[in-house]
């Protein structure tokens, strides 16, 4: 039997959880992991810093099949479209974590996997990550802020460590899915993976298993099946996600701040 790498502060979903890769088709998800949309919401900086949990995903089919091109009408369901369309199925990204960067300082040591940023800027406010993590001494707001940033980025790029016990601090999450929506940049994101839920390659093997993982759904992530951020450059929708005014409000003013910083 295949031996499944658990990320060192992830702890494995029950094995009726996982997700499997189809060869050129969609992402079937067993054991019927909650599907929710999210949205990323800003704070007074216009840069990300929490979750709005939205609209229960509960018309695809079962097995439920999550698009994987990105070009379903039915989305974030799969409606077959993949067969009919030109897109990139390719899985290029390594099935083991690749050594993180280390950011260190005398509190905390940041473990930065760079491959998987999904660009959902939760690192970026009140003085980023890697900033902060240069200052001599931080103040009790400030380590705050750290650990905030760390725990939010969804892709799991940003994993945190005591610098003295070596504690990971690693969001507790069940078993479950996110169907990102980022208002402020006007764009549909990644699938949020979430709970240690196993996500297999279309040949059968298991990526290593990490709490927080991003899986592409515009299809064009060089990192398949990972997001790579791709997403906002080509300005992915999934046009049926509505957005409510007060939301889209936020979501303008954060934007005029930020914009010039992207
Ligand atoms: S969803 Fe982010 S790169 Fe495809």
């Amino acid at each position: 039997m295949e031996h499944k790498k658990v990320q060192e502060g992830s702890h494995a979903a029950p094995e009726t959880y996982y997700i499997a890769i189809q060869k050129n088709g969609p992402y079937l998800v067993y054991g019927k992991p909650p599907i929710n949309h999210e949205l990323l919401i800003p704070d007074e900086t216009g840069w990300s810093w929490s979750y709005q949990q939205g609209e229960k995903v509960e018309d695809c089919e079962s097995p439920i099949a999550l698009c994987r091109c990105g070009q379903s009408k039915h989305k974030p369901c799969c409606d077959g479209t993949h067969e009919d369309v030109e897109w990139d199925a390719a899985e290029t990204a390594a099935k083991d974590t690749i050594a993180p960067q280390q950011f260190t300082n005398q509190d905390f040591i940041l473990n930065d996997n760079k491959e998987y940023c999904a660009t959902a800027r939760f690192c970026d406010g009140h003085g980023d990550i890697w900033h902060l993590l240069q200052k001599k001494e931080l103040t009790e707001g400030e380590k705050n802020t750290v650990k905030h940033q760390g725990k939010h980025c969804p892709s799991g790029r940003l994993r945190l460590q005591n610098a003295t016990t070596g504690e990971i601090y690693e969001p507790k999450f069940d078993p479950g899915i996110g169907i990102l929506e980022d208002p402020v940049l006007k764009v549909s994101g990644p699938i949020w993976v979430k709970g240690g839920i196993r996500v297999q390659s279309a040949g059968g093997e298991s990526y290593t298993i990490r709490n927080r993982v991003t899986l592409c759904r515009c299809g064009h992530s060089s990192n398949k099946p990972f997001c790579d951020g791709t997403h906002v450059t080509i300005c992915f929708k999934d046009s049926k996600f509505h957005i409510d005014d007060k939301v889209k409000d936020v979501a303008a003013q954060a934007y005029e701040k930020i914009k010039d910083d992207m």
